[in-house]
């Protein structure tokens, strides 16, 4: 464990409730709640017995069920080719049980940068390497980076599309090339999806499990976390080769034994209201999102920022040399505005920040992005 990193969102909450009055562009959460339906069928489902014992290991029928209509729906994806669907407690734990599923110590595995900090720590937490591979400069994949970086100890390469936390919806072609590269290297490809709603403009999220024969070598996660403002209920699930299943379910019972059961009552519910829910916030999260870019903008040439298709993120890079440690810790103690420095997601190359927009209305977007321009610019002046 010394050799993981301590999780960075504590720590700038730390620096949050030291300095009241600050507004927050750092944690990656949404400002809104479950659907209404959801909540109340959980409240009915207390009055069950049933509710308050162990249940099915892999989640129950009827949430398994709405699942796997929404996977045809929504991605594309066919369980019944060969997958399998287990829900967990929220998308970190699919990544680790995957990670745990399909590596030995020892091994290794790819991960585009900037990186989901979690995904590095799982890897470094099941006595393997995460292997760092650079982007393009709008945090496009590159392939042949990618390509060049697999060896005989890789057994996944992971990518996170939309993209935290860059925001950045990789192209299709890229995501399909990997699919190519893990299925003729016989390593898996590990697809991130928690964002699949959270896109503007003409992008299109793709799921890679859905290209054809993909099924046999990809495992894509998905959450409630932001699309059903569920984070605290922890749901979410993973689709998987049926040749995992055993070793799947010897994490999931070893480490959760069930998934919660009112959370799972609560998330048929919120499936059932269906992604409209989402894409009414995102609706406004891309008004949220058009005025972020446009008041970043304003600090070129201090700061590039590649404008981004997805998510609720932006990656910005000051064009100065500081350590973006302190100048994150100065941004909250001189400017009460927060934002988590590059360096958590493996950007150690220069001084980057990921600015958060989603517990952002509009009447705060403003004042919070106003801060960090202001507070940006004082410092670096
Ligand atoms: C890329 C990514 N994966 C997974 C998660 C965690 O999701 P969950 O709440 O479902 O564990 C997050 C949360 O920020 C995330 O950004």
């Amino acid at each position: 464990m010394d050799a993981v990193q301590s999780p960075i969102v504590p720590i700038i909450g730390e620096w949050i409730r030291q300095t009241p009055g600050t507004i927050s562009l750092g944690q990656g959460v949404v400002h809104y709640g479950p659907p209404p339906a959801a909540v109340d069928i959980a409240r009915e489902a207390l009055a069950n017995p049933d509710t308050h014992t162990y249940q099915d290991g892999a989640g129950s029928r009827a949430l398994i069920g709405a699942i796997e209509d929404k996977l045809r729906r929504d991605n594309g994806i066919e369980v019944a080719r060969g997958s399998c669907v287990t829900v967990t407690a929220g998308a970190n734990m699919g990544y680790f049980h995957a990670v745990l599923a399909v590596t030995e110590p020892g091994d290794d595995v790819i991960l585009p940068v900037p990186f989901y900090f979690n995904h590095e720590m799982a890897i470094q937490m099941a006595g393997c390497t995460a292997i760092p591979v650079k982007t393009d400069e709008r945090y496009q994949l590159d392939v042949d980076a990618i390509r060049r970086a697999i060896t005989s100890r890789t057994r996944a390469i992971v990518t996170v599309s939309p993209n935290n936390p860059t925001g950045a919806v990789y192209s299709e072609e890229s995501l399909r090339q990997v699919s190519r590269e893990c299925a003729e290297r016989g390593i898996y490809h590990i697809c991130d999806e928690v964002y699949e709603y959270f896109i503007y403009g003409s992008a299109r999220h793709v799921s890679p499990a859905a290209f054809a024969g993909a099924e046999r070598h990809t495992i894509s996660l998905y959450s409630l976390s932001k699309a059903y403002g569920f984070a605290g209920w922890r749901i979410g699930y993973m689709v998987y080769p049926e040749a995992l299943a055993d070793a799947v379910m010897k994490v999931q019972d070893t480490v959760l034994v069930c998934p919660p059961v009112i959370s799972q009552i609560a998330a048929v519910a919120a499936m059932e209201v269906g992604p409209a829910y989402c894409r009414h916030h995102v609706h406004a999260l891309a008004e949220i999102r058009d005025i972020v870019f446009a008041e970043l903008r304003s600090l070129e040439p201090l700061c590039t920022v590649p404008r981004v298709d997805g998510a609720f993120y932006c990656f910005l890079r000051v064009n100065a040399d500081a350590d973006p440690m302190t100048v994150a810790e100065r941004l909250i103690r001189e400017h009460r505005v927060a934002v988590v420095p590059g360096s958590a997601f493996g950007s150690t190359d220069g001084c980057y920040f990921r600015v958060a927009y989603g517990a952002l209305e509009k009447d705060t977007v403003a004042e919070g992005i106003g801060r960090l321009v202001a507070g940006l610019r004082r410092i670096f002046s």
